[in-house]
């Protein structure tokens, strides 16, 4: 499976089977972590206590059986620490995606106090990603609501500017956008396609939608086979 064929099933899981991921899978994750460490300058963990951060009350009955996590972390002072993170940590969720692993981004429904990390001096956490096997049972619960969520998604139109007069190869990055998660599903990130290049813009406020930017950069550059960032 390629990682455009991996952005094409992806769907957000939150529930998975209360286990440790396997060591093979564990070993394939954490030499991912490394490269994407280095590429980046980021700080990605693969974590264990799951449990402690997402409970019951503190996912708000959202998720069950999380074990694993990332916890995605950088310089305070990066002025693109989240769209680093969104960018980096979603090629991190597709590669885990590959491996057969269901993942979330998770930005609110977790207890962060209960991460534990042992941030270093200017160093602050971004967002977590669950990440395990998927618990095939209430898989249909899963399916159903994504289903209803992908019913209200944009269509790559939507989220661009010059839509109609652009390239085959823009479009293509917006069909890869359109599928990009995003912090509740708002998709507002916009493409604009110029003859000088692609520019893309945050409609957002929150933090999250800072993430959601990196998110959106990466399925674009994935799609389209052409890079817009500098990271
Ligand atoms: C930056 C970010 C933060 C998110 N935070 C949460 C969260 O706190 N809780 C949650 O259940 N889902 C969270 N999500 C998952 C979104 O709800 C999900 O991606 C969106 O509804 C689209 O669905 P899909 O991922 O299945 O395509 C987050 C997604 C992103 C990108």
């Amino acid at each position: 499976m390629t990682l455009l064929e991996a952005s094409e099933i992806r769907i957000s899981r939150r529930a998975y089977i209360p286990e440790l991921i396997c060591q093979e899978k564990k070993a394939s994750l954490q030499k991912i972590i490394d490269g994407l460490c280095e590429r980046s300058g980021l700080n990605i963990r693969l974590m264990e206590n799951g449990e402690e951060c997402f409970g019951l009350i503190k996912s708000y009955g959202m998720f069950s059986g999380v074990k694993s996590y990332f916890a995605l972390s950088g310089k305070a002072d990066d002025p693109f620490l989240h769209e680093k993170v969104g960018y980096f940590g979603e090629e991190l969720v597709l590669e885990a995606t590959r491996l057969g692993l269901g993942t979330c981004w998770v930005a609110g429904s977790y207890d962060k106090s209960a991460t534990a990390l042992d941030l270093a001096d200017g160093e602050t956490l971004s967002c977590v990603i669950s990440v395990g096997e998927i618990k095939e049972r209430e898989n249909l619960k899963e399916k159903v609501l994504s289903g209803i969520i992908k019913t209200k998604r944009k269509s790559p139109a939507q989220m661009s500017k010059n839509f109609d007069i652009a390239p085959d190869w823009f479009k293509k990055g917006m069909e890869c956008v359109a599928n990009a998660p995003s912090a509740r599903n708002t998709q507002l990130i916009v493409f604009e396609y110029t003859p000088n290049g692609v520019i893309s813009e945050n409609t957002g406020t929150w933090t999250s939608n800072k993430v959601d930017h990196g998110i959106a950069q990466y399925h674009f550059e994935l799609g389209s086979g052409q890079k817009i960032t500098s990271y």
